[in-house]
């Protein structure tokens, strides 16, 4: 139980630095839920891993492409390793949970 409680404060601690992380380099083009200049980290978080977000972060002219974007807008930042975990973390947080269809097929299972 201590261990759970342990856990769940460094996961918010992390969190807390990742949205500090956001509100100074990123605020401006991306929001977590709305669409901005830059897509939203809610929609960020449903197809791209921790990976690909670092690898944004460094090098968006590069990346963006391979992403499929045919200009790139966003400027490259350099963030320290900690700052790169925290704020990956931050944005991966606004994944959605599950899909209403699985939640619909679900609820039909149960039944
Ligand atoms: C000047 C505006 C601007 C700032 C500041 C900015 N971005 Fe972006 N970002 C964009 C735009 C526009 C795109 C769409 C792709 C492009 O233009 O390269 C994007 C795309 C992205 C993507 C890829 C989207 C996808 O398709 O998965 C990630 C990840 C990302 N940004 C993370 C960040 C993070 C993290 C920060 C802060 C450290 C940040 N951005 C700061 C404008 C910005």
């Amino acid at each position: 139980m201590k261990y759970i409680f342990f856990i769940a404060l460094i996961v918010s601690i992390s969190l807390a630095d990742g949205k500090k992380v956001f509100e100074t380099y990123c605020w401006g083009c991306h929001h977590q839920s709305a669409v901005a200049f830059g897509p939203p980290f809610s929609q960020i978080a449903s197809k791209r891993s921790a990976a690909e977000i670092r690898a944004m972060i460094a090098d968006p002219e590069g990346v963006s492409k391979i992403f499929g974007y045919k200009r790139n807008a966003m400027p490259a930042f350099k963030l320290n390793e900690q700052e790169l975990k925290d704020i990956s973390a931050y944005i991966l947080s606004f994944k959605p949970k599950e899909s209403n269809i699985t939640k619909d097929i679900n609820k039909t299972k149960d039944k």
